[in-house]
């Protein structure tokens, strides 16, 4: 399969453009169609199709589709050149292996070439980061890179890394770092998202209609989690972006506002309260906050969110509660555990597989041992494992920190090791030595003469990689004032 540089372009505001004067429109689109292939074909590439508002082409060398796309934007910069209609294309570049096939590509790097073009404003060039590895030490003296950070791309699994081509020709880009859809402080959890397929098209469906929808259920059950997915997968909807705030290191209920304030980029104004500047920006935006784990914040948070389903008709309100705010309006989503196997079935390494408990466990038992298998004769430790889990992802901090330090000091063993503190959870379970017997059943105990320092290793990766809730933040962009 030959690896390739897939470029994608469109046109912002396309739909407009061709309402305000067709005929015109029609015009700066065969006018553009042809600087586009121009730009092509002159840097030795080829156009695989028009798309409609943009066009999908592809080149041997990531250098020459650069190259390609900055003289296309270049010419766009004057409306002449395509009858007078200014035109603002963002263009969107990946590299990767792809199938050809009667003239056209497939495969996962075609999609992810259209994703990132999707993430650009009108007139911005995109980067993924195998383009830019291959590009960055051969730039046009002209050119530089700016790092924009991770962006999560609609349908696709692991985020990218994406950059911004900065040239003086080309026209800066205001606001947002990316288009406004997919300006969002989501964190990007560094473990697999696992199952939930159907509670995330019902939270789909709840978040069109609901202002305000809290999820709640026992600690660790994955509310957090599960919010954090909702809200990726509605990204598209909410084009002034979703916005989490983490409200479980926070003590004062009167901070509530403040902190969501903070992460929206607001700062406190003189004669007004921090609530009162919140609702002033937000009043007409169409955006989503989350408000993770509000339960010892109730007051707070049931104020905060009624306020802002009173006076800000676009803001809709995803929480995460062990308890429900109790406001007028609130739709309650209580979740689920993940499902488990069946008590009544033969536990085998086939019959266990397709349960989500199961799945969760299989992801981070891998990371621990990476030639973990579920086999027949594990499977039925593992299945019993799960059903004495009662499928709830993470139970570290259930039933409060007290009795969960209880639990974990009673859980510990009295001699050997000192392990970090034992969680009680399918997340977590994979790295809990003490329990030897169910280590043992599961063949996940590290290999004979490992030692104790590889199992507190394997802890401690578990634990590296998941840190749960809190997640493992990383870059944060602000959403545009
Ligand atoms: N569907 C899932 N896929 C992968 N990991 C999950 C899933 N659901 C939960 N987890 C993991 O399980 C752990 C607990 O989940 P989460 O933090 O979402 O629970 P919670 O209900 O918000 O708990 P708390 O009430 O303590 O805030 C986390 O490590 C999380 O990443
Ligand atoms: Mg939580």
């Amino acid at each position: 399969m030959p690896t390739v540089t897939l470029l994608f372009t469109d046109i912002e505001g396309s739909t407009a453009l061709w309402e305000q004067d067709g005929s015109r429109m029609s015009q700066a689109l065969a006018a553009h169609d042809a600087l586009a292939r121009d730009a092509v074909e002159t840097h030795h590439g080829q156009v695989v199709k028009t798309t409609g508002d943009g066009v999908h082409a592809v080149f041997d060398h990531a250098l020459d589709a650069l190259a390609a796309t900055v003289d296309l934007q270049q010419a766009l910069n004057d409306p002449a050149a395509t009858s007078g209609v200014p035109l603002r294309v963002r263009c969107g570049l990946h590299k990767g292996m792809v199938e050809r096939r009667d003239d056209d590509y497939f495969g996962s790097p075609v999609n992810r070439a259209a994703r990132i073009m999707s993430a650009a404003h009108g007139g911005q060039v995109l980067l993924s980061r195998a383009v830019v590895d291959d590009v960055a030490d051969k730039l046009p003296a002209e050119v530089a890179l700016r790092d924009l950070g991770k962006v999560r791309l609609k349908d696709l699994a692991t985020p990218e890394h994406v950059y911004q081509v900065m040239h003086p020709q080309l026209r800066p880009v205001s606001g947002t770092a990316f288009a406004g859809r997919h300006a969002n402080n989501l964190p990007h959890l560094a473990t697999a998202f696992i199952g939930r397929a159907n509670e995330l098209a019902e939270l789909g469906r709840l978040l069109a209609g609901a202002r305000a929808l809290t999820l709640t259920g026992a600690g660790g059950s994955g509310k957090t989690r599960l919010s954090l997915q909702a809200a990726a997968d509605a990204l598209e909807r909410f084009p002034d972006g979703a916005w989490l705030a983490e409200l479980a290191p926070l003590a004062d209920p009167g901070l509530v506002a403040q902190t969501v304030a903070t992460v929206l980029g607001l700062k406190e104004e003189r004669g007004r309260s921090i609530a009162q500047t919140l609702c002033e920006h937000v009043k007409d935006k169409q955006l989503l906050l989350l408000l993770d784990n509000c339960e010892h914040l109730l007051d707070g948070c049931a104020q905060l969110v009624d306020t802002l389903v009173r006076r800000c008709p676009g803001v809709r309100i995803l929480a995460s509660s062990r308890q429900a705010l109790g406001i007028a309006g609130e739709q309650i989503y209580r979740v689920p555990s993940l499902t488990l196997p069946d008590r009544r079935q033969i536990a085998t390494q086939q019959s266990v597989r397709p349960y989500e408990s199961v799945q969760l466990f299989i992801d981070r038992a891998l990371l621990v041992r990476t030639d973990f298998q579920v086999t027949d004769r594990n499977a039925p430790a593992l299945a019993s494992l799960c059903r004495q889990l009662d499928g709830i992802p993470s139970r570290d901090r259930a039933g409060g920190g007290a009795s969960a330090h209880t639990f974990r000091r009673r859980d510990r063993p009295q001699t050997g090791p000192a392990f970090p503190p034992v969680d009680g959870g399918l997340a977590d379970r994979t790295a809990a030595p003490s329990d030897t017997s169910f280590a043992d059943r599961l063949e996940l105990r590290p290999a004979a003469g490992a030692g104790e320092t590889a199992v507190a290793a394997a802890v401690g990766v578990c634990r590296r990689v998941d840190p749960g809730s809190g997640g493992s933040s990383l870059r944060r962009r602000r959403p545009g004032r």
